[in-house]
């Protein structure tokens, strides 16, 4: 308890989800401050409001410089710096390769990838101002890690991400900022509800049979939760990873191994 002690953390994309649980749980580790950056500013307000006075909703759109500008200048000015950034909002898309549009190749990549480069970015240089380093973890997947024969464009973004990772922290770590990322695996929720519908569209499934199939095939025998990877948030948060730079951490009942 107490890890995140007076620390002030920004979560984009954490209005639901994964992200909300992460900022449930820096509150919990004593966290003074948790900024709820996501584009949909209702479901924000609605969060933040339910995780009580420490919360903060803010709207931010990652594909948007401006956007990310007026976020990070709004929760510098009001909390006095970021300690810790977690580049967790991202979309999901699926299509054989010969459907695969540019509509959602553009989409993808601007909210996973470069949301995710110039988020980093933002803070980046807002950590290196106030000069005490800093703590940004990014949101990649299992699907960086290989291909999927539906997902190619979602499995190159959190691919480039993970690349990202290692040439930012190796890039950042001279500022004392730490860079690293969470490889998940399958994690149940709203996010996978969508996904589901979609095998379920292209491998003319009944809905629900691909959640269940892929949760039968964790070697952990189910499917991740939300709360399943708050450990590895708060941990890369800490001072206790202080000597850890540029990693991507697979936290996913075994699915994969690297
Ligand atoms: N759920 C899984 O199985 C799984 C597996 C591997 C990796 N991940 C990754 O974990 C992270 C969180 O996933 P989740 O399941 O909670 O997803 P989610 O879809 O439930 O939540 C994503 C959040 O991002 C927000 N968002 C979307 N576009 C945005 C934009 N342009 N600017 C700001 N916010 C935006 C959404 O409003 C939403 O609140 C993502 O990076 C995802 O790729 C999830």
């Amino acid at each position: 308890m107490n890890r995140l002690q007076g620390k002030t953390a920004f979560i984009t994309g954490s209005a639901r989800g994964i992200g909300r649980s992460f900022a449930e749980a820096y509150l919990r580790e004593g966290a003074a401050h948790v900024v709820i950056a996501d584009i949909d500013l209702d479901r924000a307000r609605q969060t933040a409001s339910e995780l009580g006075e420490r919360a903060h909703a803010v709207r931010l759109d990652v594909t948007d410089q401006a956007s990310i500008d007026a976020a990070v200048k709004e929760a510098v000015d009001k909390f006095g710096g970021i300690d810790v950034l977690i580049n967790n909002a991202a979309l999901f898309d699926l299509a054989p390769i010969i459907d695969i549009t540019r509509q959602s190749y553009d989409k993808l990549f601007a909210v996973n990838f470069a949301g995710t480069l110039f988020t980093l970015q933002a803070v980046a240089r807002a950590m290196i101002a106030r000069g005490k380093g800093g703590k940004i973890i990014n949101m990649a997947s299992q699907a960086g890690r290989r291909g999927e024969p539906l997902v190619a464009i979602y499995c190159a973004t959190k691919a480039a991400v993970i690349s990202l990772t290692q040439s930012a922290g190796l890039n950042l770590i001279e500022h004392g900022i730490n860079v690293n990322a969470i490889a998940p695996g399958v994690v149940d929720g709203e996010h996978w509800d969508g996904v589901d519908a979609l095998f379920a569209k292209y491998e003319n499934r009944p809905r629900g049979e691909k959640k269940k199939l892929v949760g039968e095939a964790v070697p952990y025998g189910r499917m991740g939760t939300a709360d399943d990877l708050t450990g590895m948030a708060i941990f890369l948060a800490s001072s206790e990873s202080d000597y850890i730079v540029a990693q991507t951490y697979n936290v996913d009942g075994g699915n994969w191994m690297s």
